[in-house]
């Protein structure tokens, strides 16, 4: 295979058919470092209104620094992966205090920023200062596991070894930055997991598996075990028409989002018992007449969650907080209001559907 012939037939493929995306009108290096962010695990469309969103509320490094934790994952609330967030506004403080306010420009500097992989060094690197660096998520080790033939399992150490060597090998050259978005756009647009469109594809005449017809079975992925089931309870705690929120700790699972109060189950524990246990372990609560709304589903990258969702009272007794870092009692509408995560969102609407957010009686 001729590398410069590969090369040129992707760029002009790429320069004619690429998608207009927002991070791709600008040359801001925080605006790609921001976008390349959001894009880990996480589809384009979700991406854009969130992107946009962001940067009218957070315009630079500077206004991202200078802001409250709890006000970034409030933009991020619902997009997931938090220590995204955390991260990114962590690594603010840094540029801002170390680097004047100007994200560093080459690999190795950037990777010494929180949150910086070498995924997201590579694209910034590369997009928005021209470096020469590589970059490899799913789209592209899949379409270099067919256009290179590679059918060894991808999640193998060794494989992806050669994934990173390879793609550092076709970067060099003009256009680094176009050359990356070039092969994510190929492996987004035409090259997808399931039913590549061989037939339009500008470098099908260089591609391994296209001739041996073997596109669709490649990469060879093995099997990653399905998510882990838990179950857990969460409650609406009204006292005086007020809901209770508290604030998860900074560090683990969806760390400094606001949530209902709640907890993970024992095995085998009954959810209301569940509920009455976590609120008196972790809250000092004792409630009256719990109710349950229902469930609703949630799946994190490991995990599916069934979470039962209660209505319960707690008139009484102050509130002693062993795990939640802050909590707050809040009118039942302004609980969406706080940054939170989807599942919480999705408890939520439950309890708006089943009309149990209003005071009632009171
Ligand atoms: N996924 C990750 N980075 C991307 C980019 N720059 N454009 C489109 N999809 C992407």
């Amino acid at each position: 295979m001729s590398r410069t012939a590969l090369r040129r037939a992707l760029l002009a493929w790429y320069r004619r058919q690429r998608r207009d995306l927002p991070w791709r009108r600008t040359r801001d290096p925080y605006a790609i470092w921001l976008s390349e962010t959001m894009l880990q695990q996480t589809r384009v469309e979700t991406v854009i209104p969130y992107y946009e969103r962001f940067l009218e509320r957070f315009p630079d490094v500077d206004a991202l620094a200078d802001a409250d934790l709890d006000d970034v994952l409030g933009e991020w609330a619902g997009l997931g992966y938090y220590s995204r967030a955390r991260n990114l506004h962590r690594a603010a403080r840094v540029v801002s205090d170390e680097h004047g306010g100007a994200l560093p420009q080459t690999c190795d500097a950037l990777r010494e920023l929180p949150g910086v992989g070498r995924y997201t060094a590579g694209a910034v690197a590369s997009i928005a200062f021209d470096r020469p660096a590589p970059v490899v998520d799913g789209n592209v080790a899949r379409v270099f596991a067919r256009l290179l033939g590679i059918r060894e399992d991808v999640r193998r150490s060794a494989v992806a070894r050669r994934l990173w060597e390879e793609a550092e090998a076709l970067v060099q050259g003009a256009s680094p930055g176009d050359w990356n978005q070039a092969l994510m756009e190929l492996g987004a647009t035409l090259c997808t997991p399931r039913a590549p469109r061989c037939g339009d594809c500008p470098v099908a005449r260089h591609c391994d598996a296209h001739a041996r017809g073997d596109a669709e079975a490649l990469p060879v992925k093995s099997r990653t075990a399905d998510p882990r089931p838990m179950q857990a309870v969460a409650a609406l705690v009204m006292r005086r028409g007020r809901a209770l929120a508290v604030r998860r700790p900074a560090e683990g699972l969806l760390g400094g989002l606001w949530d209902l109060p709640g907890a993970e189950l024992a095995r085998d524990e009954r959810p209301a018992a569940g509920l009455r246990r976590a609120l008196e372990e972790r809250l000092g609560l004792a409630v009256d007449r719990p109710r349950r709304l229902g469930a609703v589903e949630h799946v994190f990258s490991h995990r599916r969650l069934e979470l039962h969702v209660f209505r319960a009272e707690a008139p009484a007794g102050r509130v002693r907080r062993r795990v939640f870092d802050a909590h707050r009692w809040l009118a039942p509408d302004a609980l969406r209001e706080l940054p939170q995560s989807a599942v919480t969102r999705k408890a939520l609407s439950l309890i708006a559907d089943r009309g149990a957010g209003a005071a009632e009686g009171a």
